[in-house]
């Protein structure tokens, strides 16, 4: 099946705070957005890429990161909107009439692999819709105004979301048009595709697998580099 890959880099990453978008940071000498990119560049189960960039920056991203990252199979960089969900869209609305399958991914979570964006790619072609995610490794409280416990959630059900998530191109059109027609934000795709009803496949992921956030996340994210790199030898 004909599978595009749009990956949301629209964000001015106001909570990292260094007066540069975190997707053009460096990490071991190479942007985030490279790392990202050479991932699913490299996917057996992606044919093409849309990266979906802000817009005053996408010369900027087709001569300082596409040419000399030598990445072949992005095939548009589209302006992005105010939110993610904006961006997202804006992605989905550039699909070629022959996409099948959609596969979302953010830019700022380098660590991905293949293995993951094939799991989730086939569980999207199976069932419709996937998500990758991790199980909570604390325990999670409700949390009321005044600052007291309001309640404690029951963990063996809690999982956080990442990204990939896949989906059939009819599925997540569909969402994305109902989320524009009811007024709905909603904080990443796959909530706007449960809202009409429909069923999605969590595929347990890698912890290793962060968004890049917070400025601590950089340092998390170079020892990560440093231990994968020792593992390769
Ligand atoms: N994103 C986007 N368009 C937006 C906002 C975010 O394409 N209007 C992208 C970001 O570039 C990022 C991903 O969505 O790859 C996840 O968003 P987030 O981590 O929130 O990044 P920022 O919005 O850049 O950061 P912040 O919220 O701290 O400003
Ligand atoms: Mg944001």
């Amino acid at each position: 099946m004909r599978t595009v890959a749009i990956v949301p880099a629209a964000g001015s990453g106001n909570r990292m705070n260094r007066g540069v978008s975190k997707q053009y940071l460096t990490l071991a000498g190479k942007p985030l957005l490279v790392h990202t990119l050479e991932v699913f560049e490299a996917s057996a189960f992606v044919d093409a890429i849309l990266v979906v960039a802000p817009s005053q920056d996408l010369e900027f991203i087709r001569s300082t990161i596409l040419t000399p990252w030598n990445l072949k199979k992005v095939c548009g960089i589209i302006p992005g909107g105010m939110e993610r969900q904006d961006s997202v869209r804006a992605g989905i609305e550039a699909l070629s009439p022959e996409t099948e399958l959609v596969v979302i991914h953010d830019a700022v979570r380098p660590f991905i692999t293949e293995g993951l964006i094939g799991s989730c790619v086939r569980a999207a072609a199976e069932e419709g819709a996937a998500t990758v995610g991790v199980p909570v490794k604390d325990t999670v409280k409700e949390v009321g105004p005044e600052g007291r416990i309001l309640r404690t959630c029951d963990r063996s059900l809690l999982w956080l979301t990442q990204t990939p998530q896949a989906f059939r191109r009819d599925l997540i059109e569909s969402a994305h048009r109902a989320a524009v027609r009811d007024g709905y934000r909603g904080t990443d795709d796959t909530s706007l595709v449960e809202r009409l009803g429909i069923a999605v496949r969590m595929i347990r992921g890698d912890y290793g697998n962060i968004k890049i956030t917070t400025p601590e996340d950089l340092v998390i994210a170079e020892a990560l580099l440093a231990a994968s790199r020792q593992a390769k030898g």
